[in-house]
């Protein structure tokens, strides 16, 4: 199950947030739809790190819609509760912060800054929020303040900019330090790009160098524990935020943490385990949602991840994606070629959402100037609703 490779070298100090010690610098990227309870339980079970929840928006967590109480919920064995939050206003982003920090319920807060959905940039919010200084130093400088009331630290994660005319990481970055991030994660692609093309590392070693005195997350495109050694070495960050490479694989926390350990041990489960693992998950989404069908309707997405690269036939993934209730899966996976091993290459490398790049949709006007007007401000308020996805 397990099988040793050449040794990465990564030798970091825990990262520090705040009052916080992460022991493994490593960080379950934000995922909507994917960084549930359940997932965050399976992937911690292989190794340390700290593990981000689903991003909640600013709105509904003031409003105590259940289902952004249900995001932001943790399991008690959770040691650091981690959870995300999108807002585009320092108004609301303030009250949601002031309610997690007077009701204990979270020890770290991020703000996400990173959205690249067209539905959320053609309002202004998302990864082209940072493009207006005034708005994002507002928005930044609120929650640090209300969250340091409970002694939470609030890390900001974003994109590299808008597109290649319009960069917004450097000047942010150091809004972010100056009202007392505790950490910047730059996920190296800007807005236009998408999920396309590769993360620019380069950019992610120029924030490195510029803001020496906080702790900077390098984020896009780690598919291995190699991968993660690499970018430490070559962009000098203090920790690794991985997001679709663990779609499918919670294992790879597990090399995460050999790696750091300075271990070469890596997890290479074949059908069999990788049959148990997905139904264990499948378990818990029933568990997390209180429903199985419900439950069972969360495991579809995650069936051509777990399975991608190992031989299982087109007709019976098709009826896997289709699962109907947990005993129907456990047939369905009996139906499985148990004895396969490992297949090696074919799981490893780039998974999850890619594309093409799309031209950023912006409210009309917004890249004539780096502050908001009254109209702008108005159009954001659209920017919040019913939104998904970083
Ligand atoms: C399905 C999916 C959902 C995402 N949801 C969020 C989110 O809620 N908040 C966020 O900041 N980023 C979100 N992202 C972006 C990831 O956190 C991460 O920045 C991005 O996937 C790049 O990292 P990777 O190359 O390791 O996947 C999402 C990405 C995916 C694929």
């Amino acid at each position: 199950m397990t099988t040793s490779t050449t040794p990465a070298q990564l030798s970091l100090p825990p990262l520090r947030l705040g009052p916080l010690t992460v022991d493994v610098p490593v960080v379950l990227a934000p995922m909507a739809g994917v960084t549930n309870k359940a997932f965050r339980r399976l992937c911690r079970e292989y190794g340390g790190g700290l593990y981000v929840t689903e991003m909640v928006t600013a709105r509904a967590l003031v409003e105590r819609r259940p289902e952004s109480l249900r995001i932001i919920d943790h399991d008690p064995d959770e040691r650091i509760r981690s959870i995300q939050i999108y807002g585009v206003d320092a108004v609301n982003v303030g009250k949601a912060v002031r309610m997690v920090a007077e009701e204990g319920r979270a020890d770290h807060i991020d703000l996400n800054f990173g959205c690249p959905v067209p539905k959320v940039t053609k309002n202004g919010g998302g990864s082209a929020l940072p493009w207006k200084t005034d708005l994002f130093e507002a928005i930044v400088g609120t929650a640090v303040r209300e969250a340091a009331r409970a002694d939470i630290p609030v890390t900001v994660k974003m994109r590299k900019g808008i597109d290649d005319e319009h960069i917004t990481f450097l000047d942010a970055a150091k809004t972010a330090r100056d009202h007392g991030v505790a950490a910047i994660a730059l996920h190296g692609r800007t807005a236009a790009q998408h999920y396309s093309g590769q993360a620019d590392w380069d950019a992610i070693a120029e924030l490195r160098e510029a803001i020496p005195d906080v702790p900077v997350l390098g984020n896009g495109d780690i598919w291995s524990a190699e991968d993660a050694a690499r970018m430490v070495e070559q962009t000098g960050v203090d920790g690794v935020v991985i997001g679709r490479g663990c779609q499918g694989r919670p294992w790879l926390f597990g090399d995460l943490q050999a790696a750091f350990e300075g271990r070469a041990d890596r997890f290479r489960p074949g059908v069999a385990r990788v049959a148990e693992i997905i139904y264990r998950h499948a378990e818990m989404l029933v568990e997390t949602f209180g429903d199985e069908h419900r439950g069972v309707r969360e495991i579809r997405k995650h069936i051509a991840w777990y399975f991608k690269g190992y031989p299982v036939g087109g007709e019976l993934r098709a009826r896997m994606a289709q699962v109907p209730d947990l005993a129907t899966f456990r047939e369905l996976l009996g139906e499985l070629d148990l004895s396969l091993p490992y297949p090696g290459a074919a799981v490893e490398g780039p998974r999850g959402r890619a594309g093409s790049p799309k031209r950023p949709h912006l409210p009309q006007g917004w890249l004539d100037s780096r502050t908001i007007d009254d109209a702008e401000r108005l159009g954001l308020v659209d920017a919040e609703l019913d939104i998904s996805g970083g």
